[in-house]
């Protein structure tokens, strides 16, 4: 049986890592993301120009895991509680018992294995708590640190969709990457 239930939050924790729900708090940070035109280059989401952008983010993310439709987690340093990224399930699928997992990293903590280690967790949480059957990740071909990243994970890769989404004016070609329990 899947087990979609985010309410008390599930803290995770890893080697270096604590990861917990996103908060009001971590608005600059979320903001210094949201903001960042090189690091939402391959994320189609609009871009955020203010604070309140960045908000309307962590509230939107809070709302969705309240009510057991997403997660998101703040990927924060031991001891240091300070929004690093965020990984999260911006799609499930319950009847398909199929998850999304998406993820960015600020751009002050790249190529530390952050994003790996935190992916791990989360797909840990995905198949063993979650009970999810299968997980996907959904990349722009030229992105190649997500696809370094992914099949890192072991991923495969199993589609190639041209003029998958529709973005700024723009289609957009998507590659599916996903994980079998
Ligand atoms: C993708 C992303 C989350 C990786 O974060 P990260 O913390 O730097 O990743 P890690 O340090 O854990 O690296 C894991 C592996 O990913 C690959 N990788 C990461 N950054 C890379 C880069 N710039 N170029 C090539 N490979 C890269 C490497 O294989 C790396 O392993 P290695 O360091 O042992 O070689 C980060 O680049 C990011 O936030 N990008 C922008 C947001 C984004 O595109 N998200 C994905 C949307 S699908």
């Amino acid at each position: 049986m899947l087990n979609i239930n985010f309410n008390p939050f599930p803290v995770l924790e890893t080697e270096r890592l604590i990861l917990r729900n996103v908060a009001h708090t971590d608005v600059q940070q979320m903001f210094e993301i949201r903001s960042n035109a090189t690091t939402m280059q391959y994320i189609p989401r609009p871009l955020a120009k203010t604070i309140d952008d960045a908000l309307g983010v962590i509230n939107m993310m809070r709302g969705f895991t309240e009510r057991n439709e997403r997660i998101n987690w703040a990927i924060t340093e031991k001891g240091k509680d300070i929004l690093m990224g965020v990984i999260g399930y911006p799609n499930i699928r319950p009847e398909s018992h199929r998850g999304e997992v998406g993820y960015v990293m600020h751009h002050n903590y790249l190529r530390k294995g952050y994003a790996s280690e935190a992916l791990q967790a989360a797909l840990d949480y995905g198949f063993d708590v979650m009970k999810l059957h299968s997980i996907e990740a959904i990349i722009q071909p030229p992105n190649t640190a997500s696809v370094n990243l992914i099949e890192k994970a072991g991923f495969v890769r199993e589609a190639y969709f041209k003029d998958y989404t529709y973005h700024n004016g723009q289609y957009l070609d998507q590659l599916v990457y996903s994980l079998i329990r």
